[in-house]
């Protein structure tokens, strides 16, 4: 993990990789810590928090984009049911390792943010869903939470506030699909995580059958900024329209600065992206693709990365930002090896609930097999892409569409890697 210096602007990076930063005292001093919480709770009321987190153009960090303050808006005001905000700590997305970085060094940073949120909706009691694998971030979160009920900052009247809030980690036991919103929200419940049928969406119906709202880590993360900088000049930070603030990315692969870094949301484009932070090439080889968004999003080309990376312009071209992780590919890379890896791994999630996807990515995963040894013919290939295209937009959840949407664009911008397998031009080593 590359250790990064602050850029200009920078929310999160400065505070990340030294252990110490992660105490209390480093919190309240260098940080501000627990102060827009204080001035939220005594001086604004929840509408005025909701008001300033929509001027900010917080987009959902957790993969869909949604505005965090239209999400929250969509919470009853009135509601004789209890008000749950959990935040998705699942953190599953392959290739993504950005919540990790905010858990592991400003959890406090964090417990603010869901504070700070609680009282927007009207929440007492908050959830931290982490996925299993998280073991030491959930103890430092344990620990800071505690850390905080032991200050005043969770717990009855807080910081001399009328409002009370509590807040339990629970962990989850390692399946992707957990990730999913309403999978998360059954396997709080403690039932099979697998996605709930919408609507009722979570605003209306969510933890419990209540009023729930689902955020992503970095997402609340960013909220005790908002309030400290105000949600203008948040927007501001941001380079394009609709996006607030910095974002958090997880850079892996073929380059020879893989680490977790932080640009002005649409402030770069991906060829920036690699070559300044990154710091280029692994072994100076060539650029082959760029999976731009966790393994769900559709490939690129290396000819299609001088795109500003961020939501709107990355849709334009066919994939998405997804939660930001950034998977570089260079020119040794098979990429049907590397596509029969992927579809295994989603294969392997389905929870199974929905046909299309429980079969389908099974069946992707063996004609992709049948590729690899050489014992395809031609029409596997249009078999493949059409297996993928009866999944996509046909499931409960957007698991079927992660799935799908890499084998048909790795076949679309690929097909001649695809074709030299299956007419034994390439064996596989
Ligand atoms: C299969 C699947 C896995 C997901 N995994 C995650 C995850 O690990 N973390 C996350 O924050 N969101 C994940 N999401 C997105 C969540 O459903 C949800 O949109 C997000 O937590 C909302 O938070 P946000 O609005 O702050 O982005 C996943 C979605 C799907 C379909």
């Amino acid at each position: 993990m590359s250790e990064v210096k602050a850029s200009e602007g920078s929310l999160f990076i400065q505070h990340f990789f030294k252990d110490s930063n992660r105490a209390l005292s480093y919190y309240l001093e260098k940080m501000n810590g627990y102060q827009a919480a204080k001035r939220v709770l005594t001086e604004l009321t929840p509408d005025q928090v909701i008001d300033e987190v929509k001027k900010a153009n917080l987009r959902g960090r957790g993969g869909a984009g949604f505005p965090t303050g239209m999400k929250w808006s969509f919470i009853p005001k009135q509601s004789e049911k209890p008000k749950y905000l959990v935040c998705n700590a699942d953190e599953s997305e392959p290739g993504t390792c950005k919540d990790r970085q905010i858990m592991r060094y400003t959890p406090h940073l964090l417990i603010e943010g869901l504070v700070i949120g609680s009282y927007a909706i009207g929440c007492k009691h908050a959830y931290i869903y982490i996925r299993g694998e998280y073991v030491r971030e959930a103890k430092l979160l344990d620990e800071a939470i505690q850390e905080a009920y032991a200050k005043g900052y969770l717990g009855q009247g807080i910081m001399g506030s009328k409002f009370d809030l509590d807040i339990t980690v629970h962990r989850g036991a390692g399946a992707y699909i957990c990730g999913e919103e309403t999978g998360l929200l059954n396997s709080l419940e403690g039932k099979r995580g697998e996605p709930r049928v919408k609507p009722p969406f979570p605003a209306t119906s969510g933890a419990f059958s209540c009023p729930t709202a689902v955020n992503n880590v970095e997402s609340l993360a960013n909220i005790p900024f908002i309030m400290r900088m105000s949600g203008e000049s948040f927007a501001k930070m941001g380079k394009i329209d609709k996006s607030g603030g910095t974002r958090l990315i997880s850079l892996s692969g073929h380059v020879k600065k893989p680490g977790v870094y932080e640009v002005m949301a649409g402030g770069m484009t991906l060829r920036q992206i690699i070559q300044d932070l990154g710091g280029g090439m692994l072994g100076d080889k060539r650029l082959k693709a760029v999976i731009p968004g966790g393994s769900s999003a559709p490939i690129l080309t290396a000819d299609e990365i001088d795109v500003i990376y961020d939501v709107e312009p990355l849709q334009k071209i066919g994939t998405m930002m997804g939660s930001a992780a950034i998977m570089v590919i260079h020119e040794d890379t098979d990429l049907v090896k590397l596509l029969l890896r992927i579809t295994k791994f989603y294969a392997h999630e389905s929870c199974g609930q929905c046909t299309p996807c429980r079969e389908g990515c099974h069946w992707m995963e063996s004609l992709l097999h049948k590729m690899i040894k050489g014992e395809a013919k031609m029409q596997d290939l249009d078999l493949l892409v059409e297996v993928a295209q009866n999944i996509g937009g046909k499931t409960l959840c957007a698991l079927g569409d992660a799935a799908a949407g890499p084998v048909i664009s790795f076949v679309k911008k690929f097909r001649p890697e695809f074709e030299a397998y299956i007419k034994g031009q390439k064996k596989y080593a």
